[in-house]
């Protein structure tokens, strides 16, 4: 038993004074590069980290749900056969992927639940599909009820989109459940194949930079990229056949389309157009090991996304500035939805201290020269970004436990 399982069963008793049935984890996400193509139908490529959600519960008779999480205050309760609705806390996403079970007529029974989680929340690391898929995966477990993996991605996804309310991809769910250790997870998101491509560069390794930059407004801002995109797709559909998604134009058509619209779809649908050529290049960098090659087409990423698809920001925008100064690093990008939250590089082994001593000295404050220092950057100091080496690591996990009280 690792010592995380053992601290979650030690803290379940303490809750609930039960031995709890299950265990699973779900892990959080890198996309190394395809952003914002999974709801265009596009390529996009994660590894899943070590970073992860815990989740412990056993059965109980009854419908009763006792769900409570470490780090938050209080024991979310509710009936699990009632209509649940949105209580605007992290209980949200679990009772989405109930509401979405019941749709599918699996039937569930009451149980009691206690989650951990060590995926930074608003981060782009996919804190949220962790949670829904550690809970789906552990309400399958204990109702006994076999759900191919795929299928449950889907679930956990309908879950954030008609529950929480963000209108996402596949891409996170995906990889969560089906990332495999020391590989990226290829995902064609127009029929959700996937394959896993060896992640195995010669001496450099993938590094991730949380700005602590907390995402806002970003729900509203996605919707509107979803828009704008489905604007592009109607117009350039109205030039050239079987046209169902920018997955299906080129660059070429955007020319067609100019006098039709808005100069700003098209900077959309360019980045979306650029972004799946280039996720498909990446494919083969990473088959080739070909570490500068897929460097590259990481700025270009970032590249886009900066000016075409405009979702960095500055605090983004600096970090990757001082990745293209630093020697050894070969590339960088934003990764996830945006406007805040990590970036994720590609660092030489051995370059990954001067990279993280570059962005702390740039990100630290001003000291102010008065006698009160001290207490007023304690007071002011916005949180320095954090710097950690990711692998990938295998997706989500289920065991069985077998503790005698
Ligand atoms: C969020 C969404 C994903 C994807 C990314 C951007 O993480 O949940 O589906 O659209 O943004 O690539």
């Amino acid at each position: 038993m690792d010592n995380n399982q053992y601290l979650m069963i030690s803290a379940y008793g303490s809750y609930f004074a039960e031995i709890p049935h299950y265990f699973v984890t779900a892990p959080g996400r890198v996309n190394l590069i395809g952003e914002h193509t999974d709801y265009n139908d596009g390529f996009v490529l994660p590894i899943a980290i070590d970073r992860r959600t815990y989740a412990t519960a056993r059965p109980m008779y009854g419908d009763l749900v006792k769900a409570k999480s470490v780090g938050f205050d209080d024991m979310e309760e509710f009936h699990i056969r009632e209509k649940l609705t949105k209580r605007d806390r992290w209980v949200d996403y679990l009772m989405g992927v109930i509401e979405e079970m019941k749709k599918d007529s699996y039937s569930l029974n009451g149980f009691w639940v206690l989650l951990r989680s060590d995926v930074p929340i608003g981060s782009g690391l996919s804190s949220s599909a962790a949670l829904e898929v550690a809970s789906g995966l552990l309400i399958a477990s204990l109702f006994e009820h076999d759900i191919d993996r795929l299928e449950l991605a889907k679930i956990a996804r309908r879950a954030e989109q008609n529950f929480v309310g963000v209108n996402c991809g596949i891409m996170d769910q995906m990889a969560t459940l089906l990332c495999t250790e020391d590989h990226a997870l290829f995902i064609d998101c127009r029929d959700q194949s996937y394959k896993q491509v060896p992640v195995a560069f010669k001496d450099a390794g993938f590094v991730v930079v949380d700005t602590k930059v907390k995402r806002e407004l970003d729900n509203s801002a996605y919707n509107e990229r979803r828009a704008q995109c489905e604007a592009a797709v109607a117009a350039v559909a109205k030039k050239k056949k079987g046209v169902t998604a920018l997955r299906d134009a080129e660059t070429a058509d955007l020319d067609k389309i100019a006098g039709d619209v808005d100069d700003v779809i098209i900077k959309r649908a360019r980045h979306i157009i650029s972004e799946n050529d280039r996720v498909q290049k990446a494919v083969q960098m990473l088959e080739k090991k070909d570490a500068c090659g897929f460097g590259a087409l990481m700025y270009e990423s970032h590249e886009s996304l900066q000016h075409d698809y405009q979702v960095s920001c500055d605090e983004l925008d600096r970090v990757v500035d001082i990745a293209r100064e630093t020697d050894g690093v070969m590339g960088a990008r934003m990764t996830g939805g945006g406007f805040g939250g990590c970036a994720v590089a590609l660092v030489k082994q051995g370059a990954e201290k001067l990279f993280a001593e570059k962005i702390a000295a740039a990100f630290t404050p001003e000291q102010p020269d008065d006698e009160n220092a001290d207490e007023k950057k304690q007071e002011e100091g916005p949180a320095l970004p954090e710097v950690f080496s990711v692998k990938p690591v295998g997706g989500a996990t289920v065991q069985k436990l077998d503790i005698k009280s």
